[in-house]
C-alpha cells in the first residue's frame, strides 16, 4: 500500500485561526485510491521548519509521498519550494511543469505557482498550491502517473 505524509504550510492554520481545508483534501483523494495517510499536520511557513518535518516524514516515517499545500506563490513567507529544494536530492521537474500545464487552462495565474518536486531516498516530495480548489486541481494531474513513479522508486 501507498503511503502519504501531508504537510499544510499555513501561518494562520499553524495558530488555529483557520480550517486545514487543503490537507483535508489531500486526504480524501488519495484515501479514495486505497493510499494511507500517515501523518497529516499544520506548520507555520518557516523554512527550517518546513524542511525538519520532509526529513522526518522521509527518512523516520518513511512514506512514499509528501504533499505539502501552500507557500508557494510570491509572499515572502511563502517558502515551500526552497525548503523541499533544501532537502531533496533529486529533482522531479516534470511533476510541477505537468500542473502548470493543465493549470493554466483553468487560470492565468497558476504561472504564479513555485512549486517544486522531486526525491528524497525513497520518498517522493510534490508542493501543491494552497487553496482546496488549486490542490484538487493539481492533484488530478499528479496521481494519473505518480503510482508508476513510487514503483519504480522502490
Ligand atoms: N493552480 C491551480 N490548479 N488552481 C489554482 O487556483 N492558484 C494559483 C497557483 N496555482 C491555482 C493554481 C495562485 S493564485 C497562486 S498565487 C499560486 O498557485 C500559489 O499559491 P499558494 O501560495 O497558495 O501556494
Amino acid at each position: 500500500m501507498i503511503t502519504v505524509g501531508v504537510i499544510t504550510a499555513s501561518d494562520k492554520g499553524s495558530r488555529g485561526e483557520r480550517e486545514d481545508l487543503s490537507g483535508q483534501v489531500i486526504k480524501n483523494m488519495v484515501e479514495e485510491l486505497g493510499w494511507e495517510v500517515k501523518i497529516l499536520e499544520i506548520v507555520p511557513d518557516e523554512q527550517k521548519i518546513i524542511e525538519a518535518k520532509l526529513i522526518e516524514y522521509a527518512d523516520e516515517h518513511k512514506v512514499d509521498v509528501i504533499f505539502t499545500t501552500g507557500g508557494t506563490g510570491f509572499s515572502p513567507r511563502d517558502v515551500t519550494p526552497e525548503a523541499t529544494l533544501a532537502v531533496v536530492e533529486r529533482l522531479t521537474p516534470g511533476i510541477p511543469e505537468a500542473m502548470r500545464l493543465e493549470s493554466l487552462k483553468v487560470t492565468p495565474r497558476a504561472m504564479l505557482s513555485r512549486a517544486a518536486a522531486g526525491i528524497r531516498g525513497k520518498t517522493v516530495i510534490i508542493n501543491l498550491p494552497g487553496s482546496p480548489k488549486g490542490v484538487k486541481e493539481c492533484l488530478t494531474v499528479v496521481l494519473q502517473s505518480l503510482e508508476h513513479g513510487i514503483e519504480i522508486l522502490k
